[in-house]
């Protein structure tokens, strides 16, 4: 019977690049890198080095076709130390694949908000979730959504996301919207909550619905 397993260092290339396949069509990763070519290049890296970063987390896992991160409670964001590791790891290849400086900073105004609507109580934290296109509507997504949701237990269990086509997704599973916000770039991000057992993060749906920061 299929299964998610926890991915192994030698399994990274092979799911970030399949996480590039499946972010492709994602409208802020097509405003970001227009060229498809150069984006589809810069997904690689980027989720390959956020793979290799969230790792020691303990909670990268998927199939062949699809792959997750988590971050546990208190672990987010992670220690300087790692942060500095990942920009070391993806700052040479983008240089080397010519991003440009635009998307270099649109890219950084997109972590930034991110980094400031993420709840402060204790959560879980999906990081990523992806399925290479050709995969699709075969399970998978359900099956590293359940697994998650698992994990999480009692607990909230967050995550945003930058494409609406992916909030009935989400619902279903009975994640509920707490806030669209926006980049100065006019990027939305819409933040979603599983499990409302946090004050906090339910109260984001009325002192954040729709930021612009
Ligand atoms: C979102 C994603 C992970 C779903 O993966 P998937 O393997 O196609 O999903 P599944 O086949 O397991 O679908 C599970 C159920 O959700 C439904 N579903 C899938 N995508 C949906 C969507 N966008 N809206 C509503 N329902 C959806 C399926 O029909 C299925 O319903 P069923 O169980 O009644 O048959 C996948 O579309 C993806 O990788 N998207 C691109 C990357 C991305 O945006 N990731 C999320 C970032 S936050």
């Amino acid at each position: 019977m299929a299964g998610v397993k926890n991915l192994a260092p030698g399994d990274l290339p092979v799911a970030g690049d399949l996480l590039a396949a499946a972010f492709m069509d994602d409208p802020f990763f097509r405003a970001m890198v227009p060229d498809p070519p150069r984006r589809r290049r810069w997904l690689r890296v980027v989720q390959t080095a956020n793979l290799r970063t969230l790792l020691p987390e303990g909670h990268v896992y998927g199939e062949r076709d699809g792959a997750a991160a988590l971050v546990p409670p208190g672990r987010y964001p992670l220690p300087l130390v790692r942060l500095l590791a990942f920009f070391a790891r993806i700052a040479p290849r983008s240089i080397e694949g010519h991003l440009p400086p635009r998307s270099w900073l649109r890219g950084w105004r997109m972590q930034d908000l991110i980094d400031r609507i993420h709840p402060r109580e204790p959560h879980w934290y999906v990081s990523v979730i992806g399925v290479r296109p050709e995969a699709h509507g075969s399970g998978l997504g359900r099956r590293l959504i359940e697994h998650a949701i698992g994990l999480a237990g009692e607990l909230p269990l967050y995550l945003e996301t930058t494409n609406p086509r992916n909030l009935p997704f989400y619902a279903r599973f009975g994640f509920d919207s707490v806030g669209r916000h926006e980049t100065s770039d006019g990027d939305p991000v819409w933040a979603m909550v599983h499990g409302r057992r946090s004050s906090r993060i339910a109260g984001m749906t009325e002192s954040s619905s729709s930021s612009r920061v």
